[in-house]
């Protein structure tokens, strides 16, 4: 795994090959840089969540950090693919478009508990551990490459700072920790990701003109990531969810999510693809022309 606390010195931006870039992993990335970037807010409502812990609240901020500099080291990136990506633009048409209502003077977390919370924030590093896993082994630009590398290894890490974290609070019973893992799984699916997929893959004066289809965006994000998953990312993550909430990593139970999952996501992966080059042939499907 890379070490903590590198900085965006420590990327070798010289080693950039445009003939690497593979557009739909270009895509996706612009998405990520945007809600990476948007970490300030979840700091603020993870504060609230613990409202008399001062230690905490500094453990938070740097894991802040640590998420902004992911956002500033991906929109660097796509501004070397595409020079004509403006990041600053594109992150306030998200913020503009974007608040989830726990944000607004959040008071206690919505997950009913603190537990809760850092059982849902384990579900995210998860995700995210999961997903630059794959985005590293997927791309041959060594840029990017060595990027995600970077940012897989300190997600690596958040999981197991939530992790550490949720072990000092009151136990929940285990199907309340199943309950919230799942809730929060379901929400990936939510408009945070398909929002920033539209505004970061739409050009910017056609921002709020071009409609907003949130569950065409949301799919057209998903089968980008779906592309370059792998079974051995899926049992990563389906890992750590399980030991978040208590379970054998390796328990039956977690070997056949696995499996199920994994046999949905090829299902929906061949239909989802079927149905992105049905629409090209008609003419090309909105935030899906550069695919
Ligand atoms: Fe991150
Ligand atoms: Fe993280």
């Amino acid at each position: 795994m890379t070490k903590a606390g590198w900085t965006l010195d420590d990327i070798a931006w010289e080693r950039f090959d445009p003939s690497k870039v593979d557009q739909n992993i270009l895509m996706a990335v612009k998405a990520a840089s945007v809600v990476e970037y948007n970490a300030p807010d979840y700091v603020g409502y993870l504060k609230a969540v613990f409202p008399d812990d001062a230690a905490l609240h500094q453990t938070f901020e740097q894991w802040g950090r640590e998420e902004t500099q992911h956002g500033d080291a991906l929109a660097r990136w796509v501004k070397l693919a595409d020079p004509t990506f403006d990041f600053e633009k594109t992150f306030a048409a998200f913020r503009a478009g974007y608040q989830p209502p726990h944000f607004d003077g959040a008071d206690g977390s919505v997950r009913g508990s603190p537990r809760g919370e850092l059982i849902a924030r384990c579900v995210v590093e998860s995700g995210t551990t999961s997903y630059y896993s794959a985005l590293r082994d997927a791309t041959v630009e060594p840029v990017l490459k060595q990027i995600v590398s970077h940012i897989a290894g300190d997600e690596m890490r958040h999981w197991k700072l939530f992790y550490d974290l949720q072990q000092a609070q009151p136990e929940l019973s285990f199907w309340r920790k199943l309950k919230i893992a799942a809730g929060r799984l379901g929400e990936a699916e939510d408009d945070e990701l398909a929002y920033a997929y539209y505004c970061a893959n739409t050009p910017i004066e056609r921002i709020g003109i071009d409609p907003y289809d949130r569950k065409a965006c949301a799919k057209a994000y998903e089968t980008r990531l779906l592309r370059v998953w792998r079974p051995q990312h899926l049992q990563r993550a389906i890992g750590m969810v399980a030991i978040a909430i208590g379970m054998k990593p390796r328990s039956w139970v977690a070997r056949g999510a696995a499996k199920l999952i994994w046999t949905a996501v090829k299902f929906k992966n061949r239909h989802a693809m079927k149905a992105e080059a049905r629409a090209a042939n008609r003419g090309g499907v909105p935030l899906a022309r550069a695919a």
